[in-house]
């Protein structure tokens, strides 16, 4: 009996907090999944064991990115711009951290270029899925975290979400809630939209959810072209998530 093709999946930001944990979970579904990392750095490389399956590449610089890209099925994008704390900072003096984004690095150049980047690169290459991690708070232009390292981090991820979704490529955006480094799958996950969860006690959820999340997301159709926030009941209340057909089917905003 011919056996069936394995899906090549490529995540991006492999090197990153959840990044890592989502190429790590592909790699242990050998039997489903061909995965591909793109990191930015020889560093990254290292830190992830990645062998020839784990490409550099830079997400603002187009072409860096394309032997990645090409040939694989679906597009798992964990980039974004990661703000570095200005020296100085003595929390025993009280006050508040400073924030900057280093040259290059900045939320328009990373999660707006970048992003839209590897959605061209993956159009031209006829990508068949693209699932996107963002955050939530994006329906708020005044959002806190858009004046950190005055970089409007939010604005520039919808940009990239709105662009995903006026792609024409089945796209799945994620945005989460605050992300803790934790267990994953012994919470129940919540979805919600337009950053109703914000309001409420149950907006933060654990890497490694959000990680498993955008996988399954590639299994179901009832989690392409949807977006939605996520986050996650504290561990003991509620029933863990793993059903997650009936997760997605529970969405309905395309945006
Ligand atoms: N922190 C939160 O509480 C929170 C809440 C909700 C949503 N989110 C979002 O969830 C997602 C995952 O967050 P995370 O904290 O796990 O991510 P992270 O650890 O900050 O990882 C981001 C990754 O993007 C990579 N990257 C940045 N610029 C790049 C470039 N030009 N080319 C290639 N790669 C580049 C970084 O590479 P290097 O390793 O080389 O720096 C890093 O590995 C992000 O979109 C984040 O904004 C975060």
């Amino acid at each position: 009996m011919a056996e069936l093709r394995k899906s090549t999946v490529l995540v991006t930001g492999a090197g990153g907090r959840t990044g890592q944990i989502a190429y790590k979970k592909l790699k242990e579904r050998a039997d489903q999944y061909t995965v591909r990392g793109l990191v930015r750095t020889q560093e990254s490389k290292i830190k992830i064991n990645g062998g020839d399956d784990v490409y550099i590449g830079d997400i603002t610089k187009a072409d860096t990115i394309v032997p990645a890209i090409e040939g694989i099925d679906a597009l798992i994008i964990l980039t974004s711009a990661v703000p570095k704390m200005k020296p100085g900072f003595d929390p025993a003096k009280g006050g508040r951290p400073e924030f900057y984004f280093e040259d290059g690095g900045y939320p328009e150049q990373v999660d707006w270029i970048g992003q839209k980047n590897q959605i061209d690169a993956a159009k031209a290459a006829g990508v068949k899925h693209i699932v996107l991690v963002g955050s939530m708070g994006g329906t708020n232009p005044n959002h806190p975290l858009n004046s950190l390292g005055n970089g409007n981090i939010l604005i520039w991820k919808r940009k990239a979400e709105e662009y995903l979704a006026d792609s024409g490529i089945p796209y799945t955006i994620i945005r989460a809630g605050g992300l803790q480094d934790k267990d994953g799958g012994v919470r129940e996950l919540l979805v919600g939209k337009d950053d109703e969860l914000l309001k409420t006690e149950t907006k933060t959820i654990p890497r490694a959810d959000v990680a498993e999340v955008s996988i399954q997301a590639l299994n179901f159709e009832e989690a392409k072209f949807k977006a939605f926030d996520i986050a996650s009941k504290p561990e003991g209340s509620g029933t863990p998530t793993k059903d997650f057909k009936a997760l997605f089917s529970q969405i309905s905003a395309r945006f």
